[in-house]
C-alpha cells in the first residue's frame, strides 16, 4: 500500500498550526494515538508493578509491551530495552558502569561525527579512571566516515568504541556492520547511536552487530525520553550504581527509581504508530509488528527520499549556499549555509514564513567545528514521515525570497 501522507498528517494535531516542520531531526511533531496512549495511562489505575490488582497487573503490562514494541523496532531482545531520561542520560550512567571495568592503559575510541552525548560521557568517563581516548576523524568535504578511520586507531588495548548510525548535524550514515566487525576483531565493545537514524529507517541490532543501540523515542513521533537495547548477557555484567533494595534484574538494574508508565505507553503507542504507516485502517498487533514496521519504514524511506530528490538539487543551484550534507549514503537531514548571512538570520527569515528549521550545531560540536562552521553551525532542515510536497516548496520559495533580500 502506497505511503499516505494526507492521512498520515490527518493524525498530527500540531499541524493544524500551519508551520512547514523542518525540525524533526531535533524532536518530531506526535500524532493523536500517542497524546492519547499517554493520557490514558495516566488516568487509568495504575500503580507499582505487581500481580495482586488490576492496577498493579496494569503498570506490569505496560512495562512488558514497552520492551516488546522498541524490541520489534530494533529487531532486539525484549529483555535488553532499558528506558532512560534520555539518550544522554542512558550514555552517562552506562559510561559510569562499563569504566568501572578500565583503568590506564586501556583505550577508549570517539569520533568527530557524533553528537555531544555519544563524545563527552566517555571522554569523562575514561578521565576518570585513567584510559586513554581516541578520536576518529571524518573526512569535512565527503563528510564521509569509513571503516578504515576507525580501524586506524584500534589496538588490542580498545576497550570500547563509541560510533554514530547516522549524524544528526549532516546526516552521514557510517557503515556500522563493517565497523563492528573490526570493533570486535580486537575484542572491544561497539557502542550505536541510533538516535537520529532510528527516526529514518529499519533497524536490525542483530544484523548490525552492534552491542549497544540507544533511541530517543521523541524524535520518532512518540515522548521524551530515552532506550536502550543491548544483549541481556552484556547487561548481565554490568554493575550500575543503585539503591540498595531497588531489584537487581536485567534490564530494571539500569532503570533508576519508578518508571514514568505514561511514557512507556506513549513510547509504544509511537511504534505502533510507525508500524501501521503501510496500512492506517489495519491495526498493529503483537504477531505482525515487526514484519510491518520493515515495510512501513522502507515505505517511509523511499517517501523522504523522493522529497530529498526534489528539495536538493533546488538548495544547491542557489547562489551562495552551501551544502555540507555530502555523505553517499545519509538521512533526509540537509545542512547548508548561504554566504552573507548568519544560520540564525536565515532561520528567523523562514520563521516569518511559518517554515520551521532551525540553526546551529544541535550539539554535534565537534562535527560543526570540523566542518569550519565553529560553533555556529548552519541551518538543517531534516524530513519525517508528516513532509509533504507543500512543505518543500514553502521551504524553496521562501529561501529564493530571503536570498533575493
Ligand atoms: C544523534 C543524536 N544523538 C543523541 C542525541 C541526544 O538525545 P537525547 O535528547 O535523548 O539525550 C540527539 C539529540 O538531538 C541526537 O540527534
Amino acid at each position: 500500500m502506497a505511503f499516505d501522507v494526507a492521512r498520515i498528517r490527518s493524525h498530527f494535531p500540531a499541524l493544524a498550526e500551519g508551520a512547514a516542520h523542518f525540525d524533526g531531526p531535533g524532536g518530531s511533531q506526535v500524532p493523536d494515538v500517542v497524546g492519547e496512549a499517554v493520557a490514558r495511562t495516566l488516568t487509568s489505575a495504575v500503580s507499582n508493578r505487581g500481580t495482586a490488582t488490576p492496577s498493579e497487573r496494569r503498570a506490569d503490562a505496560v512495562v512488558a509491551r514497552f520492551r516488546r514494541t522498541l524490541a520489534d523496532l530494533l529487531g532486539a531482545d525484549p529483555r535488553g530495552i532499558v528506558h532512560g531520561r534520555s539518550a544522554t542520560a542512558l550514555t552517562y550512567d552506562l559510561s559510569r558502569a562499563l569504566a568501572k571495568g578500565w583503568g590506564p592503559g586501556d583505550e577508549v575510541v570517539v569520533t568527530r561525527l557524533d553528537h555531544d552525548s555519544n563524545i563527552r560521557p566517555w571522554v569523562q568517563a575514561a578521565e576518570a579512571v585513567g584510559a586513554t581516548v581516541r578520536w576518529v576523524d571524518f573526512d569535512p568535504a565527503t563528510g564521509e566516515l569509513g571503516v578504515e578511520d576507525v580501524e586506524a586507531v584500534l589496538s588490542e588495548r580498545t576497550r570500547l568504541v563509541a560510533t554514530t548510525a547516522a549524524g544528526n548535524l549532516i546526516g552521514t550514515r557510517p557503515p556500522t556492520r563493517r565497523i563492528s566487525d573490526a570493533v570486535h576483531a580486537v575484542g572491544a565493545l561497539h557502542w550505536v547511536d541510533g538516535v537520529h537514524a532510528t527516526a529514518h529507517a529499519s533497524v536490525d541490532l542483530e544484523a548490525l552487530g552492534a552491542d549497544v543501540w540507544t533511541c530517543s523515542p521523541y524524535k520518532f513521533l512518540g515522548p521524551h525520553s530515552g532506550v536502550l537495547a543491548a544483549d541481556p548477557a552484556l547487561l548481565e555484567t554490568l554493575h550500575p550504581d543503585k539503591l540498595l533494595p531497588s531489584t537487581d534484574a536485567v534490564p530494571e538494574r539500569f532503570e533508576l527509581g519508578t518508571l514514568p508508565y505514561e511514557i512507556l505507553a506513549g513510547a509504544s503507542a509511537a511504534v505502533d504508530f510507525l508500524a501501521g504507516m503501510d496500512d492506517l485502517d489495519t491495526p498493529v498487533t503483537d504477531d505482525d509488528r515487526r514484519a510491518r514496521l520493515l515495510r512501513s519504514m522502507a515505505a517511509l524511506e523511499e517517501h523522504e527520499e523522493k522529497l530529498l530528490a526534489a528539495l536538493e538539487p533546488e538548495l544547491r543551484s542557489m547562489p551562495g549556499v552551501t551544502v555540507h550534507s555530502n555523505a553517499e549514503h545519509r538521512t533526509p537531514t540537509v545542512l547548508f549555509t548561504v554566504e552573507g548571512h548568519e544560520p540564525q538570520e536565515v532561520r528567523l527569515a523562514l520563521a516569518e514564513r511559518g517554515v520551521n528549521a532551525p540553526a546551529g550545531s544541535f550539539y554535534a560540536l565537534e562535527c560543526s567545528r570540523h566542518l569550519g562552521l565553529g560553533d555556529a553551525g548552519g541551518v538543517r532542515v531534516g524530513l519525517a514521515p508528516y513532509t509533504s510536497a507543500d512543505d518543500v516548496d514553502r521551504l524553496v520559495t521562501g529561501l529564493h525570497e530571503i536570498l533575493r533580500g
